[in-house]
């Protein structure tokens, strides 16, 4: 079975719609999200763009605000600032990676946790690794407690519409990055999974994930998991957006078709994981908005 992520995120696109509109008659204001994008880096500038087009779609207001890459720290904070104490704002996504010179955590850390669109702010991680429930799909996915982090969400999303319950299961996460490796992880943790996380030092990889019922790839690397590393009936999900060497073509971290013959369930790229992502930072953003004070929070 090959999981849609295209078709999920529309569905919840389309619900999305009809809860904003829903809000702006109860409250007279649409949520509305900010976004910060430092240098001119295609990949996140298509990304910032691919966010602009769903915002618009389900009806959150957008702001873009761009910086050129000799930004510096000082200038990327103010805007922060300027963004956490606007009320009229509900969510604050800067854009990463972040210009090698711009320390990534201390942005990341001035965002507002009201704010944090991501999740990705320390008190919003340490919430995400004390709450035992947090994140579960089904148990507060419309307007859980804080933000979750979008990728993570979404492959919790995909995994709960392939019918595949987390729980009593073996699952295998390849990649420890904040952004995804870790808090997947957690996530699959938190949903009743026996979770091992695996990354460039793990020994012995196809052996470890060839015992999977649920195996998330997050390390970037074209292809490069291959049949063989699969256990047959296993949930796939590919959080990899890789360009094939050979052919210059999107591909993701999963040897696609010979892992698609052995999975129960998998995740194409592109059409999987990443639409989700961006579904997930609407829900997110409709999430703050809601948990701010709607009524409060107009400017
Ligand atoms: N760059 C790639 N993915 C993401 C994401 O989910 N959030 C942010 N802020 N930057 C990213």
């Amino acid at each position: 079975m090959i999981i849609s992520g295209k078709e999920v995120a529309n569905s919840i696109k389309a619900l999305l719609s009809e809860e904003v509109a829903g809000l702006k008659e109860k409250y007279g204001r649409n949520p509305k999200l900010a976004v910060i994008l430092v240098g001119d880096d295609p990949a996140s500038a298509k990304y910032v763009h691919n966010k602009e087009l769903a915002c618009e779609r389900v009806g959150i207001e957008n702001l873009t605000f761009r910086l050129p890459a000799q930004a510096t720290v000082d200038q990327v904070l103010s805007r922060v600032e300027a963004l956490n104490s606007d009320p009229s704002v509900d969510g604050i996504l800067v854009q990463l990676p972040l210009p090698g010179h711009i320390c990534e955590s201390h942005v990341i850390a001035a965002i507002s946790p009201d704010k944090d669109v991501d999740g990705l702010s320390p008190a919003n991680v340490a919430r995400l690794w004390t709450e035992r429930a947090a994140g579960l799909p089904g148990l507060n996915s419309a307007a859980p407690a804080f933000p979750v982090p979008c990728t993570p969400a979404g492959c919790m999303r995909l995994l709960s519409e392939a019918g595949v319950d987390p729980d009593g299961k073996n699952a295998v996460v390849l990649g420890r990055s904040n952004i995804v490796g870790l808090p997947v992880a957690k996530l699959l943790l938190n949903a009743g999974a026996t979770v091992t996380v695996c990354h460039s030092h793990t020994k012995n990889l196809a052996e470890i994930t060839s015992k999977a019922d649920i195996l998330v790839a997050a390390i970037g690397k074209p292809h490069f998991v291959t049949a063989d590393m699969v256990k047959s009936g296993a949930a796939v999900i590919d959080v990899g957006i890789n360009v094939d060497p050979v052919t210059g073509v999107l591909c993701g971290d999963v040897d696609f078709d010979a892992v698609a013959a052995k999975a129960g369930a998998i995740t194409p790229v592109p059409g999987g994981v990443g639409p989700m992502t961006i579904a997930m930072l609407l829900e997110n953003t409709v999430g703050c908005f809601l948990r701010r004070g709607p009524a409060r929070s107009t400017a």
